[in-house]
C-alpha cells in the first residue's frame, strides 16, 4: 500500500467518531494503564518535557502530565485528534502545560535536543518510515533522554489471516517482532533497555472491541445507529481472527524503553 494512503487512512481512523466509539478515548491496548507503567520505566519526574509522538485525542499525554506532573507536548497527523485534544487540555484546565500541534512523526517540527522523554503508543508500527522515525526520536532527545515506545508485535513471519486495509487501519498492518523494533532503534543510535511483553493488554482490548461491535450491531438493528462506510461484518470477523492470533501467540503487545546516550 503507498505510504501517504496508510498515513492518512491511519489519521481519518483514528480522529473518527467510529474509533471513539469502538475504542473509548484510549487508542491503545491496556489504556492509561500502560501509559502510566510507559511513564514509570522512563522515570519520568516534574520537571521532564515529554513528547507524545501520534497522540491521537491526547488522553495519554494530559494522563502524563496530571500523574507526573511533567509539561508534554503532543503531535499527531490527524486534524480532528488535534482540535480534540486542545480542547480536552483546556477543559482539565492544563492547557499551561500540555500542548499539541499537528505534525508527521517523521518530520518533528523541533530543534535538536529539545525533550527529556518521548512516548509512542500503537503508532510506530504504523510509520511507513520507521527508521526515519527512529532517527527523528533520537535527534530530538536530549542525551540521556528516553524512548518509551508500546506497539503491536508479531512472532511469526508473515499474518496471512489479517493482511489488507483493516490491518493497517488496526495497527496491524506492519506490526514487527520485538527484535526488530529494538533493532530499528539501536540502529538510530538509542541503546534498548528493557523489554516487556503485554500480550494480555491486546487480547483485552480485543475483548473490549468484540463487546463494542455486539452493541453496534443491536444499535443497528434497531435502526438507532447509522455510521457510514462501517463493514460490521468484515469487522467482526476481523477481531475475531485477531483474537484467535493472540490466543495463539502470534500476534502482541509490548513496551520498548530506549535511551539516548550521554
Ligand atoms: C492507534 S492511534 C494511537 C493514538 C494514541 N497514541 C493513543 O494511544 O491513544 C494511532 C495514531 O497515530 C496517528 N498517526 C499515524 N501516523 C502518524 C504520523 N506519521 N505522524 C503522527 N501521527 C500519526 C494517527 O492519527 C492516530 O491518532
Amino acid at each position: 500500500m503507498e505510504t501517504t494512503t496508510i498515513k492518512q487512512c491511519c489519521a481519518t481512523f483514528y480522529g473518527s467518531d467510529l474509533a471513539r466509539i469502538l475504542l473509548g478515548d484510549s487508542f491503545h491496548p491496556g489504556g492509561v494503564r500502560l501509559t502510566q507503567r510507559t511513564g514509570e520505566l522512563l522515570g519520568l519526574t516534574p520537571d521532564a518535557h515529554v513528547l507524545d509522538v501520534a497522540a491521537g485525542q491526547g488522553t495519554s499525554a494530559l494522563h502524563l502530565a496530571k500523574s507526573f506532573g511533567c509539561r508534554v507536548t503532543g503531535i499527531d497527523l490527524s486534524e480532528a485528534n488535534i482540535v480534540a485534544a486542545r480542547a480536552a487540555a483546556e477543559s482539565l484546565g492544563l492547557a499551561g502545560r500540555v500542548h499539541f500541534e499537528l505534525a508527521d512523526a517523521e518530520r518533528l517540527p523541533f530543534s535538536d535536543a529539545t525533550f527529556d522523554a518521548i512516548v509512542c503508543e500503537c503508532a510506530f508500527c504504523t510509520f511507513p518510515g520507521k527508521a526515519v522515525a527512529a532517527a527523528e526520536f533520537a535527534r530530538v532527545l536530549k542525551d540521556g533522554g528516553a524512548v518509551g515506545i508500546s506497539d503491536l508485535t508479531r512472532t511469526v513471519d508473515r499474518l496471512p489471516e489479517l493482511e489488507g486495509l483493516l490491518a493497517w487501519i488496526a495497527c496491524i498492518g506492519d506490526a514487527l517482532p520485538v527484535g526488530e523494533y529494538a533493532a530499528i532503534l539501536s540502529d538510530a543510535g538509542l541503546v534498548v533497555k528493557k523489554t516487556e511483553l503485554q500480550d494480555d493488554a491486546l487480547a483485552e482490548m480485543v475483548r473490549g472491541i468484540q463487546a463494542r461491535l455486539l452493541g453496534v450491531e443491536i444499535a443497528y438493528g434497531l435502526g438507532k445507529l447509522n455510521i457510514p462506510g462501517l463493514d460490521l461484518s468484515a469487522a467482526k470477523e476481523f477481531a475475531r481472527v485477531a483474537a484467535e492470533a493472540i490466543r495463539g501467540g502470534k500476534l502482541g503487545y509490548a513496551i520498548l524503553i530506549a535511551r539516548r546516550l550521554a
